[in-house]
């Protein structure tokens, strides 16, 4: 098997001639069986990364690769690993669901009997049985996308491309597709994840790339994109301000930075490096002089505090997705 799932080495698209540089030197490695998020706010070239790995679309420069084959020399032989679903649910509004399954599977020259059989399996895994006879214009925008994603998946696809698959949805239904990803991943599926939100991606992805105008600008766990902002701090507060000496002395050591004590005395404020960690350090530290806090908290970075210290631009919310659609018209 291939080390990564899939990689882009120094990939660039360039559109007329090299105004618009799409993607201007990405690397990416991709773990099996893992979810890989690309997170970046419009235009960032999220869209374009797909279109390539997904055979689509031939990179300018620099080599992609699903399953170590070339998504150029190699396109039909990646073509039937794959899966993609995208951020525009690209279902035939006047074929039923089942209809619209069924039509994909044949496109990867499956035996009709197995087409079928899949079909009806995947109608019930995304909640559809019900609705498969009928015509997706009557759908709503939730059982689109369902529908969407249930159709890349008729292939048995090793490997998934997942573009905005949670766009514009109402909270309920996007965790209803989160839970269907994740399942998806249970059963050892490779998925590319590229969105706009960080409760997403801090949801389901293992690793995280944040791209921002072509560019990879920071890449790592959730947990390792908030420790490299920096700013996890535990803060405990004492009963007595006969303590505050003592505590203060104990804790010192677990941080380069001076712990501090708030206005009112009693509150002690530690820096620490890994959060969690830091959290049991400080309890432990505490234990050894005997001093019991009397509340004892720890504060991170969000993600969302990452990628507005990444990119400037504050990450798309996630709520009142019906006010987006009216607006976007
Ligand atoms: N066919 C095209 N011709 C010219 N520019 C394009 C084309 N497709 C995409 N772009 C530009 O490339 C950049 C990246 O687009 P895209 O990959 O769709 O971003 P995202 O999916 O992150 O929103 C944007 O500036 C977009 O306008
Ligand atoms: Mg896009």
């Amino acid at each position: 098997m291939s080390k990564y799932a899939f990689e882009t080495k120094n990939v660039k698209k360039y559109y007329n001639g090299d105004k618009v540089k799409a993607l201007d030197g990405v690397t990416l490695k991709a773990e099996h069986g893992k979810v890989l998020a690309l997170l970046g706010p419009n235009g960032a070239g999220k869209t374009t990364i797909v279109r390539m790995l997904s055979t689509l679309l031939a990179p300018t420069s620099g080599t992609v690769k699903v399953m170590g084959m070339d998504v150029v020399a190699e396109a039909h032989d990646v073509r039937e690993i794959i899966g993609l679903a995208g951020q525009y649910a690209a279902v035939d509004e006047f074929l039923t669901g089942r209809e619209n399954i069924q039509m994909s599977g044949r496109l990867y020259h499956l035996p009709k009997a197995e087409v079928k059989k899949r079909t009806e399996t995947i109608l019930a895994r995304l909640n559809l049985t019900e609705a498969a006879d009928r015509q997706v214009k009557t759908y709503s925008g939730g059982m689109r996308r369902r529908l969407d994603l249930g159709a890349s998946l008729v292939g048995n696809p090793k490997i998934l491309f997942l573009d905005e698959p949670t766009t514009g949805l109402d909270p309920r239904t996007r965790q209803e597709l989160w839970h269907i990803i994740q399942d998806l991943v249970d059963e050892g599926t490779t998925v590319l994840l590229t969105t706009q939100y960080m409760d997403e991606a801090d949801e389901l992805a293992d690793h995280i790339a944040v791209i921002d105008r072509g560019k990879l600008i920071a890449e790592g766990t959730s947990d390792e994109l908030k420790t490299h902002l920096g700013g996890d701090v535990v803060e405990f507060a004492l009963d007595k301000e006969s303590d505050v000496k003592e505590a203060l002395k104990a804790v010192a050591k677990l941080s380069k930075q001076k712990p501090t004590v708030d206005e009112d005395g009693l509150t002690i404020t530690v820096p620490v490096k890994n959060g969690s960690k830091g959290l049991l350090n400080v309890v432990e530290e505490l234990n050894k002089v005997k001093i019991s806090p009397a509340s004892l908290s720890l504060h991170r970075p969000s993600l969302d505090d990452v990628f507005l210290a990444l990119t400037g631009k504050k990450a798309v919310s996630a709520v009142k997705p019906e006010e987006k659609k009216k607006g976007r018209k």
